[in-house]
């Protein structure tokens, strides 16, 4: 039988310069998509998929995020005298129950594979859900529960993928392709930030996994990889030798949210998808006339 997954971990210690200065004093997590911050659709997506514990490995400067998912008492009680019962129902909603965090820090930046690592002791000898709050996806149900089903059928691994564009594989890490559907087929090889003529295939690792714990004793020896991090990729390689992988190529839209563009387009698609939001935003957009914005950068764009 399956061991259940109750456990996910959150990898947050990044630094996000790629979103400098805005990520300066602000966590990359804790940018928003319309009004929830990028960690909240994780944990919202892991919850759905019946995760208990949410593990956060977080660095210097990350404190707001455990103020995120901490009562904030004052903000409540002035809610409740203002009569604004929707938005404080909202916040407790989002809330995961006391004793079921832990934060743990990543105090040198050495890759995702040791971020992973710094969580053994908390995850200990269970199968763990494994959520990049970057990636963000759109669709129900959300990729993580996907991701479950294809773990009842199959137990071992399991890691979502997406296809992207060749030219694209060198940003992600690649894996190969071997028999079965797209809801749980068998990984036959994975490859870190390949470059594009070395890929296996343009199917990449898209931020999720499901990984058994003798990851952790792996990745406690792996050698640096690719940009000279210790690469959760290369562990995993070397867990196939004696544990399956299964790919599950989800239903659902995806957004690298980690880059800007990724960023700004789930910015749009979110809110053309919120009944209070869409139609204003709609309008908006339409007065910022953008057949005209297209047709003629402004000379700062240019330069
Ligand atoms: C990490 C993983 C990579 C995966 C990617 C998904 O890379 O190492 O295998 O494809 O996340 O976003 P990073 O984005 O941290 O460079």
């Amino acid at each position: 039988m399956t061991k259940r997954v109750r456990t996910a971990v959150f990898p947050v210690a990044g630094l996000g310069t790629r979103f400098l200065p805005a990520t300066k004093a602000l966590p990359k997590e804790m940018l928003t998509v319309v009004d929830r911050p990028l960690i909240q659709y994780a944990v919202d997506e892991a919850r759905e998929a019946g995760i208990e514990h949410f593990v956060f490995v977080t660095g210097r400067s990350k404190g707001v995020i455990e103020d995120h998912f901490d009562r904030q008492f004052e903000l409540e009680t002035t809610l409740e005298l203002r009569g604004k019962t929707r938005a404080l129902e909202e916040l407790r909603k989002d809330l995961p129950s006391a004793g079921r965090t832990s934060f743990t820090r990543q105090q040198e930046p050495l890759g995702l594979g040791h971020a992973v690592w710094c969580a053994r002791d908390i995850v200990g000898d269970n199968p763990f859900a494994l959520l990049l709050p970057d990636m963000l996806f759109k669709g129900k149900p959300g990729v993580l529960k996907q991701m479950m089903d294809a773990y009842e059928e199959s137990a071992g691994n399991v890691i979502a993928i997406e296809e992207v564009p060749h030219a694209e594989v060198s940003s992600y890490g690649v894996v190969g392709r071997g028999a079965g559907a797209d809801n749980g087929f068998r990984v036959t090889q994975m490859v870190e930030k390949p470059r594009p003529e070395e890929a296996p295939s343009n199917l990449i690792i898209s931020g999720r996994y499901i990984l058994q714990p003798e990851i952790f004793a792996l990745l406690a020896d792996q050698p640096r990889g690719a940009g000279g991090e210790i690469q959760l990729t290369d562990a995993m390689q070397t867990l196939m030798n004696t544990q399956p992988f299964t790919g599950v190529k989800y239903v659902g839209q995806s957004f690298d949210c980690g880059s800007k563009i990724g960023f700004l387009t789930a910015n749009v698609a979110y809110a053309l998808d919120r009944p209070d939001i869409r139609d204003g935003f709609l309008a908006a957009l339409e007065r910022l006339s953008l057949d005209e914005v297209m047709a003629e950068p402004t000379k700062a764009a240019a330069e």
